[in-house]
């Protein structure tokens, strides 16, 4: 072959083995806000064994944080809208924080801080005007603050904002602008990252355009659906993602920002909750979204794509569920890193689950066989068990939600002794449950056992780290042995 065809084929050579090394990277949302936290090191290798390289935490878990040092993790860490006042107080307060929640997990523990989200979606409408003077002077403040602690090479801040911040008064993606409301503000701020080398974040969600919309079509939420295509001068859009993706860049192109960066801060589908949030549009969705991801393919007018960070890792049953009951079941795994339905992830591999989580006792409260239905007691017992623990899966449509009534109360009274941790007297509802060591679970409706936090310190189990590390030399063999077919493949390809 000719110098020049060499030269191609060395470059797609090189670009082969990149994927096979993993280059093409997974980003996702660990959110925390769950009674039963899965223990961080746990975290961590699920993230590592899924080939997730970047992670993007709501707060500066000091757990997660640690975990994450020396994992070649990258992290984005959020800041809660509470603190957004405060930070946009003055620069000393923005100083202490970036001190303590940025600058000595990146010294002392090796964390690869690349992004702190300063706030999350703080415009949205439902917040009214809360949020819109404090964000922006809080932002300015943590970039300077970065600055003066050395980091402002490493360190770029960004803002989450929700889809929200702009919208199309045509319905076609190329008549996008940003909110009316907010425009200059939004202006000031992208002019401020964009000088400051930083990007946008935008979360955008289609599984919220189904839930709000009945008459949304379906299967335009999803990549392979046959939904009519929305035509707008020579693109046809076949899926809300791109179409609301390149409404933002049409917004941007618009206010003279064609080239700044964005990147999709949230994005995934529930599991349970609601109608529409189910295991199988689950994983239409999710498939459909990694599968573009491990293709590198961008939205029509924007070719190139931006990183997605996936939401979310795990489920957290202490999530407000003001946004409605799916909020509890946005995660690819179960709140303990069981495996919900099957993705082929972009390592090419099928998803792996947590390891070495400790359960409590295999037992489950459950309404007592001679428990009457007509009891008195029976309705106010149900629904103070459900006031103290997650009932998120009883509703219509969701994976409890065909219960009869007698296993509809065992669901409620189990939910609330597994989130007391199996506490004496726990199960102890007017003499209506009992404790049993069969599995009450059918169907879709999983009857939990929580996670033995304290049991977690024993001594004799495998310890975090020591797994972290089995983790790690088998991801690094695993890699090891693709670029090595990768080579292999390659030179008898050349031949
Ligand atoms: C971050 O730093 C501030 C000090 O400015 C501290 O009050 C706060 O608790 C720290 N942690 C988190 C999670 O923000
Ligand atoms: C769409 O893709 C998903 C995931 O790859 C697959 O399970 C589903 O059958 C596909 N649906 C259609 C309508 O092609
Ligand atoms: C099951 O319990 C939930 C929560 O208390 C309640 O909303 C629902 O109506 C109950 N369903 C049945 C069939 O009893
Ligand atoms: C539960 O049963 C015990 C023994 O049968 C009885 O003494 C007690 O009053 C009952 N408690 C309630 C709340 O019904």
């Amino acid at each position: 072959m000719g110098l020049r065809s060499f030269v191609w084929f060395f470059l797609l050579c090189m670009l082969f083995e990149g994927l096979a090394k993993g280059i093409v990277g997974l980003a996702c949302n660990w959110g925390t806000r769950t009674t039963h936290p899965l223990p961080p090191t746990i975290v961590v290798k699920l993230l590592k064994d899924n080939g997730f390289n970047k992670v993007k935490l709501f707060e500066a878990d000091p757990g997660a944080l640690k975990a994450l040092g020396k994992s070649g993790i990258e992290v984005m860490v959020g800041i809660p809208n509470e603190f957004l006042a405060p930070l946009a107080s003055g620069v000393r307060v923005a100083e202490d924080w970036v001190t303590q929640n940025v600058s000595s997990y990146i010294s002392k523990y090796g964390v690869d801080i690349r992004h702190v989200a300063v706030g999350n979606e703080p415009f949205l409408k439902t917040y009214k005007d809360t949020f819109l003077k404090t964000t922006f002077p809080a932002l300015q403040n943590i970039q300077a603050a970065l600055i003066k602690a050395g980091l402002g090479r490493q360190v770029k801040v960004t803002v989450p904002l929700n889809a929200d911040v702009y919208q199309t008064e045509d319905g076609l993606p190329s008549g996008g602008n940003f909110r009316s409301d907010i425009r200059s503000l939004m202006i000031s701020i992208i002019k401020f990252l964009s000088d400051n080398g930083g990007a946008l974040t935008i979360n955008i969600y289609p599984f919220l355009s189904l839930y709000a919309d009945p008459h949304f079509p379906v299967d335009y939420a999803f990549f392979n659906g046959s939904a009519a295509p929305v035509v707008d001068g020579s693109i046809s859009y076949t899926n809300v993602l791109d179409a609301n993706f390149d409404t933002l860049i049409s917004a941007l192109e618009k206010n003279g920002f064609s080239s700044m960066p964005v990147i999709i801060g949230e994005v995934g589908w529930p599991t349970d909750g609601d109608v529409n949030a189910n295991m199988k549009y689950a994983q239409r969705f999710n498939q459909g979204l990694l599968d573009r991801i491990k293709a590198g393919r961008g939205t029509p007018k924007r070719p190139t794509p931006p990183d997605i960070y996936l939401f979310a890792l795990i489920d957290e049953d202490a999530k407000s569920i003001d946004p409605g009951k799916f909020e509890r079941h946005w995660g690819i795994f179960y709140f303990d890193g069981v495996i919900k339905y099957s993705l082929n992830m972009v390592n090419g591999q099928s998803l792996v689950p947590a390891k070495g989580v400790k359960y409590l006792a295999r037992e489950w409260c459950v309404m007592a066989p001679e428990a009457s239905l007509s009891d008195p007691n029976l309705p106010q017992s149900v629904n103070y068990a459900c006031t103290y623990s997650d009932c998120t899966s009883l509703g219509y449509g969701s994976s409890c939600g065909t219960l009869d009534e007698r296993s509809n109360a065992s669901y409620a009274f189990n939910m609330y002794y597994q989130t007391l941790d199996q506490r004496k007297g726990t199960c102890d509802f007017s003499n209506l449950s009992v404790i049993t060591k069969v599995d009450p679970s059918q169907d879709t409706c999983r009857f939990e056992i929580m996670i033995d936090l304290k049991k977690h310190e024993n001594p004799r189990s495998p310890t975090p780290s020591s797994m972290a590390a089995a983790g790690r030399s088998q991801n690094s063999l695993l890699q090891l042995v693709a670029g090595a077919l990768g080579l292999i493949a390659c030179i008898l390809w050349g031949f």
